[in-house]
């Protein structure tokens, strides 16, 4: 019969060994998982621009507000240090915006409080996200993300008439 007091540390090395390997295969399983997914930045974001042709690039060359359809339009917005382009998107009441946005320098977000607008816009990623706007008004819309000195001051409105 072993003696518990002498035989422990034995099982304590086993067991620990046995939580270093486990730990080690959960690593690699989760990096190779990574690489095997390709993981990218959250969906949205699989179109992308260089971020200093942003500028220069269709459609952000002209930032605006684009019908598409009967009470449906494509916002093109730039989110930039420290402002958005266009600064005050207009829609009708009811209408189905279709957000296009990137960004010519750093990161930024682009937030409208009081709806599920909330984008992450990376540098030359175009981030999109659909939204209707039901109640006319006008909607502030903010810069969510820290993008410098002048973040606290990134905004917008979104105007729905
Ligand atoms: Cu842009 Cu914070």
């Amino acid at each position: 019969m072993a003696v518990l007091g002498i035989d422990l540390p034995r099982y304590e090395k086993i067991w620990l060994w046995f939580g270093v390997i486990t730990l080690i295969i959960f690593l690699l399983v989760t990096g190779i998982m990574a690489f095997a997914m390709n993981l990218h930045p959250a969906a949205g974001h699989e179109r992308t621009v260089a971020p200093e042709q942003v500028l220069s690039t269709a459609p952000f060359d002209k930032p605006g507000v684009y019908p598409v359809g009967d009470k449906e339009y494509q916002v093109v917005m730039v989110a930039q240090a420290f402002n958005f382009l266009p600064a005050a998107p207009t829609v009708p009441a009811g209408s189905t915006v279709h957000f296009r946005v990137t960004s010519p320098d750093v990161i930024h977000g682009v937030a409208i409080p009081g709806t599920n607008v909330n984008m992450m816009v990376l540098p030359g990623h175009v981030t999109e996200f659909t939204y209707t706007f039901k109640k006319p008004g006008e909607y502030l819309l903010l810069c969510n993300e820290y993008c410098g000195i002048g973040h606290q001051v990134m905004m917008a409105k979104m105007v729905v008439q």
